[in-house]
C-alpha cells in the first residue's frame, strides 16, 4: 500500500495527510474527496528530476498530463522544473492556463485534429510527437503559415511488449500508436518528413506501456530508437538530438509488487544511451522522459463515506461507499487492485473480509474485490491510497453523478483547487430545456 509521504495515523486511529485530519477534510469539503499531498507531489517530481539529471545531465522530465491535468498541479510541477506532455487541445489549453510555457510542452495523440495541431503551433509548442501519415500531411500544410520549421519527434513503435495489462500496452506491433519500425513504415515516414523540408526532426520517441516494472525495457526501447536513428543517419545524414523513451515507470499497487527505484530507471536509461551512442558514433543527445503515474499516483488519496452493507450468507459481504466507477474506473476497466483503510477511528473487534462496492448502477462497480477491514459502520471514512493518477482524469458523470472535489494539503493547511460539481454543472451542456417543460 503506497501512502503519501506525510500520511500519519494518530493514536485515536485517525488518518492525517499533510498535517490535516481526513475527517476534517471530509467534513469541510464533502466526500468523495480527492486529497493531494503537496509534499509528495513536489518530492517525487524533485526526486525524478534529480535522478535523471545525475544519470544523464542533458535530461528533461515532462509530466504526462493525461494522468491528471489540473492547472494548479501542472503549475506546481513547472515550478519544480517539470514540463508537460499534452494529448489534444484540452490538455494544451490547461497547460497554458497553468502558465507552463508552450516551449516546455510536447503534444501527443494518435489522431490529432488539424485544429489541435494549429493550436499547438500557434502557442509555440516545443515539440509535436508525430504519429501517422495524415499528421505529416496536415503539418506540412500548416507549415506554410509558419516562420520556422515545425519541431517534431517521430513516435515509433518498436515492437516491444512489457508484462502489463493488455489495455496499457502501446509498443507492441499491433497498436494504434506510432510508426512500426519492423514493417518499414517508420523509415518511410522519415523519408516523407525529410522530403517535406518543413520539419525540424529532433529525434525519436517510443512509449511501450504503462505500469512497467522491468527497467531492461527502457534500455531495450532506447536501443531500438538508436538503432533506427543510425539507419536514418546513414540514409539522410540526420543524427538524433533528442531521444524519448516515454513514461510508464511502474508504481506498486496491491497487485504489482514493489516499485523499481527511480535511480535504477535513470541509470539504466543512461547506460543504454551511452552504449548506443558509442556503438553508432552519435554525439550524446538530450534524454526526455514522460512519467505520469510515478509523479502523481502516490500523491493522491480518495476519501469515501461508508454507507449501506449487504451480507449474503455464504457468498460475500458488500460494503458500499459514496463514490465508485464514476470517479475511479480503473478496477472495472483494468481489474486494478486498490487497498483501503479505515480513516476516522481506531479499529475495534475482528477484521472481516468484504467487497467495497461503488454506488453506481453497474454490477462491475466494485472498487475492491476482497479486503480484510475492521467492521465498517455507516458514516465511517474509508481512505483509498494511490489514486492520484488516472482516477479523476478518467472520471465520468455516469448516473449523472457530480464529479468529486479535489484538495491540496500541506503543512496543516488544506486548499480546495477543484470544486465539487453541482447537479447544475452536470446538466450544463444540455440544450433544449423547453422540451423538459412542455
Ligand atoms: N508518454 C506517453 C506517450 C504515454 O502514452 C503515456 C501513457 C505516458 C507517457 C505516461 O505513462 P505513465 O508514466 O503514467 O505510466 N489509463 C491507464 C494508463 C494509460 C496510459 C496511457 N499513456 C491507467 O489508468 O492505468
Amino acid at each position: 500500500m503506497t501512502w503519501p509521504a506525510t500520511a500519519e495515523w494518530t493514536p485515536g486511529g485517525e488518518l492525517t495527510i499533510g498535517g490535516v485530519a481526513a475527517s476534517a477534510l471530509a467534513e469541510r469539503y464533502g466526500t468523495p474527496l480527492y486529497v493531494f499531498d503537496e509534499a509528495t507531489l513536489r518530492g517525487r517530481a524533485r526526486a525524478i528530476r534529480a535522478a535523471f539529471t545525475a544519470a544523464w545531465p542533458r535530461s528533461r522530465v515532462v509530466y504526462a498530463g493525461k494522468a491528471y491535468l489540473s492547472p494548479t498541479l501542472a503549475a506546481m510541477l513547472w515550478e519544480e522544473g517539470i514540463g508537460l506532455d499534452v494529448v489534444g487541445g484540452g490538455e494544451l489549453y490547461a497547460g497554458l492556463a497553468a502558465g507552463v510555457p508552450a516551449a516546455a510542452m510536447t503534444m501527443h495523440g494518435n489522431n490529432k485534429s488539424e485544429r489541435e495541431l494549429r493550436e499547438a503551433l500557434e502557442a509555440g509548442i516545443g515539440s509535436i510527437a508525430v504519429d501517422n501519415d495524415l499528421e505529416i500531411e496536415m503539418l506540412a500544410r500548416l507549415a506554410t503559415e509558419q516562420a520556422s520549421p515545425i519541431p517534431i519527434v517521430m513516435r515509433l513503435n518498436p515492437g516491444i511488449i512489457p508484462n502489463t495489462h493488455a489495455k496499457m500496452l502501446t509498443g507492441a506491433l499491433d497498436s494504434k500508436f506510432g510508426f512500426p519500425i519492423t514493417t518499414g513504415a517508420a523509415a518511410a515516414a522519415v523519408d516523407r518528413v525529410v522530403a517535406a523540408g518543413c520539419f525540424d526532426l529532433a529525434g525519436y520517441h517510443a512509449h511501450v506501456g504503462s505500469q512497467v516494472f522491468d527497467p531492461a525495457l527502457v534500455a531495450e526501447t532506447i536501443g531500438a530508437l538508436l538503432a533506427f536513428a543510425a539507419i536514418m543517419r546513414d540514409r539522410h545524414g540526420i543524427a538524433p538530438r533528442t531521444i524519448v523513451p516515454g513514461g510508464g515507470f511502474g508504481v506498486a499497487d496491491d497487485a504489482s509488487g514493489d516499485d523499481v527505484s527511480i535511480e535504477t530507471w535513470a541509470t539504466t536509461a543512461a547506460a543504454a544511451l551511452r552504449e548506443g551512442c558509442a556503438r553508432y558514433g552519435f554525439a550524446e543527445p538530450e534524454l526526455v522522459v514522460e512519467p505520469g503515474r510515478a509523479i502523481i499516483g502516490p500523491a493522491g488519496v480518495t476519501l469515501y463515506r461508508v454507507g449501506a452493507r449487504k451480507e449474503i450468507p455464504g457468498v460475500r459481504t458488500y460494503v458500499s461507499v459514496d463514490g465508485g466507477m464514476s470517479d475511479n474506473i480503473r478496477p472495472a476497466l483494468y481489474g486494478a487492485a486498490y487497498s483501503a483503510a479505515l480513516a476516522n477511528r481506531t479499529a475495534e473487534g475482528p477484521y472481516e473480509r468484504v467487497s467495497i462496492a461503488g454506488k453506481y448502477c453497474e454490477s462491475g462497480d466494485v472498487l475492491i474485490e476482497a479486503i480484510d477491514l475492521p467492521r465498517l459502520q455507516p458514516g465511517d471514512l474509508l481512505a483509498v491510497p494511490m489514486t492520484g493518477a488516472y482516477c479523476l482524469a478518467m472520471a465520468s458523470n455516469y448516473n449523472l453523478a457530480p464529479r468529486p472535489a479535489a484538495v491540496l494539503v500541506n503543512d496543516g493547511v488544506s486548499r480546495l483547487f477543484r470544486r465539487r460539481e453541482t447537479y447544475a454543472d452536470v446538466l450544463a451542456s444540455e440544450l433544449l430545456p423547453e422540451l423538459a417543460t412542455s
